[in-house]
């Protein structure tokens, strides 16, 4: 949907939660709106336009610029219409001669220390203070601009992103409160007063130099051309937008795509986003430019070996020559011997569309994600314990928490529009629990202090939560009624012998896990006695060895204190990547057809076959970890990889490098050219998120619309060019429009039998399951019971991992990300984001980095039982003793170099958080990286050639 360009609507003050209706009259006509609303608002909500400057209705209103007077009658003087709120039977005038004359004046003072250069201004007519200037009738200025002014003031160009120009600001303090009530990173003050006070990035440094995050809220909510995107100043105002969803992670914010012709220009937060509303983190809202990068591959390639150029050729030509060689392998090594990896990054729909030509076109189940090493842990665990493998909330539910546990998460860097919305509810008084090994940023930033941090030891999260669960139950917290009356009680009583043994209890768990009983017993009583308890995770709990039973023990603390099924409760896993949810939901699963329905499931296989009219093998395929190591026994020979860099993301590179090289046909689709492609045959040039129509599933599962805003630079869209192979394999598919992918995926799926483009038009989003019973979709999930029926309180006997700290690797490495780069940084990395973090660190305690003589900044070699690799040193005490952590960003730094094979015992899911290592001083790059480099330089080379 193509919209002509115009700002988001403004009510000026947000929207009032109030319950009761109040009737008021406003320049004579009748208004009724919520009570608790500003005059303001009800004033725009009738389509009437109060003047204004210092509100907007991001902010909660502040009243200093005295722009928004009106006349209310029997009252005295002049009331601010955006600080008054509404009362029943108030007379209300917007308009009369005083009132015109009094804001005339207000303007005319703001106006004369405004530099009056309109016409060659970046915002000219997309300004707050221009239109406000307009509608109060401004004609001219009586004061000169000879006096005193800050026309001369410097201009602050340090963000890569945006300028601050004070020159232009009229120090209406948005900026600062759009930092503070929205961002919550409280980066802006106001300096001084009177004439000098101006607006000032922490102790007036520069935007780069300050503790700003380039989230753009300031940016947002600026009326004049102060804080302005540098790409609006090269390019000029947009002249078309059209609404879509952002690519990067699992919150799923929704934006509008500003546009001139087919260069987007902006992206902005859209404020009806219900993910988002309006806000939006420094990848989503400005690291876009990676789509149209000089890196971008459009055209498909082929070659015989790796050893050899590529070859640029037609689509036809490289889909033709994938099919053969695909049914040739298949002649030679047997119908299982080729597979796929479909991508969390792609849409629903081509998600879906991967999997079923597998299924019906390869003819068997070799067909799997990269959710396999992050969240399959969370599809199990919450499928076993209460029937639905996703989160069970809002992202907005948060709001009405009382106590919150972040759990082996880090929402300020991997979830950051999240995060603001859980420190908006921490600021207003909610408890907060981290069980972290990290000092993520939450346990301690402005005006946030958690209640508790226990620094568990990486790897021993099950007993961590076994001893919460033990404290509550045996001090008698437990939520009896619920659990009689919600959960399977025989169950229930068996878990119960097991938690209350005495190995459970936070005393004989402190040695194992690292944290204090005493702690650990304050904050089960938090939890269990605080109100509504919300749990937040992540891969900190997921990629461990356990990381399926962890999942479980999250469930079982949630139910056994009552925590499920209401708004401000819950258990909520936060997904990685922008489509991880759907991705699952797709079928991508080896075992699973879409819907999460085991393919051995008779009448379901039958519902798809009759569909697909194909036979469909009733057997689970090989899951990616299997694939490598039939790749290395012979067996497996072909794959088909989309939007997946597992040569980068995938664990023991070595071993991952070594399968690659085993395949006869690799076939990657991608938009650049990434670590995986560089051992591939055939590739198929992806398109990005802004050149395809479909839908993202977020971690809320909510689905929403993303929408195509420029042409796909290679022609086809990923799921045309899935289409094109899957009918040269003689698996036919015939669809125009990604809509009609999801009518059948909605035919065949129950839990999204009511989604349709149509009413995704309609809703703006929607919160599968979406079905005859909840046609609009369900945004709290097991209200009066569980999916499953009864909940199910697994067992969750802690086993230890087998990757232990010894003499010879005695620190123990775990992974995270961080908030300017995404994942395996193939697009933010082609960003200017990346001189935030241009490469990977590793964080090492001062005490463990003094008893290696390693300094800030050094080299050290990191080496684990297989394999090694060298980072720089960032000597910090946000790790504990025993502890070092990295980040994955960066293809040089090799940090999958060093984990490991061990996975968790249901789904396999990599034991990413758990690697024991010795770290030593070193001068020189490790023999991995050195290889990577000259290899990187010779791929690099084959792919030059075939460019010239
Ligand atoms: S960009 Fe975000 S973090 Fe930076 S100053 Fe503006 S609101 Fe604050
Ligand atoms: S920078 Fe913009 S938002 Fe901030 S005080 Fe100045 S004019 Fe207002
Ligand atoms: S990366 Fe995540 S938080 Fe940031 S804008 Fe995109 S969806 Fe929102
Ligand atoms: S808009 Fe009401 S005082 Fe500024």
């Amino acid at each position: 949907m193509v919209e002509f360009y115009q700002p988001q609507a403004d009510f000026g003050t947000p929207m009032s939660v109030g319950k009761q209706l109040v009737t008021l009259s406003i320049d004579g006509v009748s208004v009724t709106v919520p009570e608790g609303t500003s005059v303001m608002r009800a004033a725009a909500e009738s389509g009437i336009k109060v003047p204004r400057l210092c509100a907007t209705d991001q902010l909660a209103s502040f009243g200093s610029c005295r722009v928004c007077l009106v006349e209310i009658e029997g009252r005295r003087g002049f009331p601010a219409s955006c600080t008054t709120t509404v009362e029943a039977g108030m007379q209300v005038q917007t308009q009369s001669d005083a009132i015109g004359k009094l804001r005339r004046n207000v303007m005319e003072l703001y106006i004369s220390d405004h530099p009056l250069d309109c016409l060659t201004c970046p915002t000219n007519g997309d300004c707050e203070l221009q239109d406000t200037a307009g509608e109060v009738g401004l004609r001219s200025v009586r004061y000169g601009f000879d006096g005193d002014n800050h026309l001369d003031a410097e201009k602050d160009q340090s963000n890569p992103y945006f300028t601050f120009d004070p020159s232009k600001c009229i120090v209406c303090s948005r900026c600062v409160r759009a930092c503070e009530e929205v961002q919550g990173t409280f980066a802006l003050t106001i300096d001084g007063r009177g004439f000098e006070s101006k607006v000032s990035a922490s102790q007036a440094d520069a935007f780069m130099d300050s503790e700003c995050v380039s989230c753009g809220a300031c940016v947002n909510v600026c009326p004049t051309a102060t804080l302005t995107e540098k790409s609006i100043i090269d390019a000029g105002k947009p002249e078309h937008a059209v609404t879509t969803t952002c690519a990067y992670c699992g919150v799923g914010c929704s934006f509008k795509a500003e546009m001139k012709g087919n260069q987007v220009v902006r992206m902005t937060p859209y404020k009806d986003g219900k993910a988002n509303e309006g806000h939006a983190c420094v990848k989503g809202r400005f690291a876009f430019g990676y789509a149209t990068h000089k890196d971008r591959i459009t055209t498909p390639m082929i070659r015989d070996s790796i050893d050899d150029a590529w070859r640029e050729v037609s689509w036809d030509e490289a889909v033709n020559y994938t099919a053969e060689r695909f049914k040739a392998i298949q002649a030679k090594y047997g119908r299982t011997s080729i597979g796929a990896i479909s991508s969390s990054r792609c849409t629903n729909e081509e998600v879906y569309l991967v999997q079923k030509m597998v299924r019906a076109g390869f003819g068997n189940n070799n067909i799997d994600t990269c959710a396999r090493v992050c969240h399959s842990p969370t599809g199990f665990g919450l499928k076993t314990t209460l029937g639905e493998s996703a989160g069970t909330q809002t992202f907005a539910s948060v709001a009405e928490a009382d106590v919150v546990i972040v759990m082996g998460a880090n929402p300020t860097e991997a979830h950051p529009v999240f995060a603001s919305r859980l420190k908006r509810r921490l600021r207003q008084g909610a408890k907060l629990i981290v069980i972290d090994p990290r000092k993520i940023e939450l346990v301690s930033s402005p005006h946030i202090t958690a209640d508790f941090h226990l620094p568990v030891r990486p790897g021993t999260n099950v007993p961590t939560l076994n001893a919460l669960a033990h404290v509550i139950v045996n001090e008698g917290l437990e939520a009896r009624g619920y659990i009689e009356q919600r959960c399977d009680v025989e169950e229930f009583e068996r878990w119960l012998t097991f938690i209350g043994n005495p190995r459970h209890a936070p005393e004989n768990t402190e040695e194992i896990t690292g944290v204090s009983a005493a702690d650990l017993r304050a904050a089960a009583r938090l939890y269990a006695s605080g109100g509504n308890g919300a749990i937040f995770y992540g891969l900190g709990v997921t990629e461990h060895s356990q990381g399926s039973t962890a999942v479980m023990a999250i469930a079982n603390l949630a139910m056994l204190t009552g925590n499920v099924g209401r708004e401000g409760v819950g258990v909520n896993p936060l997904r990685g990547q922008n489509n991880v949810q759907g991705s699952c939901d797709m079928g991508s699963f080896p075992h699973e057809l879409p819907g999460y329905r085991h393919i051995s499931d008779t009448t379901t296989r039958q519902l798809f076959e009759g569909e697909w009219n194909v036979a469909l093998d009733s057997e689970p395929g090989l899951r990616i970890p299997n694939m490598f190591d039939a790749a290395l026994d012979g067996d497996f020979k072909g794959l088909y990889c989309q939007g997946e860099d597992i040569a980068q993301s995938d664990p023991n590179t070595q071993h991952v490098e070594a399968a690659l090289r085993a395949l006869e046909c690799l076939v990657v689709q991608d938009i650049f050219l990434n670590e995986t492609a560089k051992f591939a045959h055939v590739f198929l040039p992806g398109a990005s998120f802004l050149e395809k129509d479909g839908t993202f599933t977020n971690a809320e599962r909510r689905i929403s619309r993303v929408r195509k805003a420029i042409p796909p630079l290679s022609g086809k869209a990923d799921w045309q060019a899935t289409m094109a192979l899957a009918n040269a394999l003689g698996c036919p598919m015939n669809y125009s429009h990604p809509s009609e992918i999801m009518d059948e995926i909605a035919r065949l799926t129950p839990t999204f039998r009511g989604i349709t483009y149509a009413k995704l038009e309609q809703l703006g989003s929607i919160q599968w399951p979406c079905n005859d019973l909840t046609p609009e979709g369900t945004p709290i999930m097991h209200i009066d019971q569980f999916v499953r029926g009864k909940g199910f309180f697994a067992m969750t006997e802690y086993v230890a991992t087998t990757e232990r700290a010894n003499r010879k690797f005695p620190l123990l490495l775990t992974t995270g990300r961080i908030l300017s780069q995404y994942n395996v940084g193939a697009q933010t990395r082609r960003t200017d984001n990346n001189q935030w973090h241009a490469e990977d660190l590793l964080e090492i305690h001062p005490h463990d980095a003094e008893e290696r003589g390693i300094s800030h900044d050094d080299w050290v070699g990191v080496n684990s039982r297989v394999g090694d690799t060298v980072l720089r040193a960032n000597v910090t005490e946000r790790v504990k003793p025993g502890v070092v952590y990295t980040t994955f960003h960066h293809p040089v730094s090799g940090a999958n170099v060093i984990t490991t094979d061990n996975s968790d015992w249901a789904t396999n899911c990599p034991e990413y958080k758990v690697t024991a290592v010795q770290i030593s001083k070193v001068t020189k790059p490790s023999n991995w990286q050195a290889r990577q480099q000259s290899f990187d330089r010779q791929q690099r080379g084959l792919l030059d050639r075939a460019r010239q």
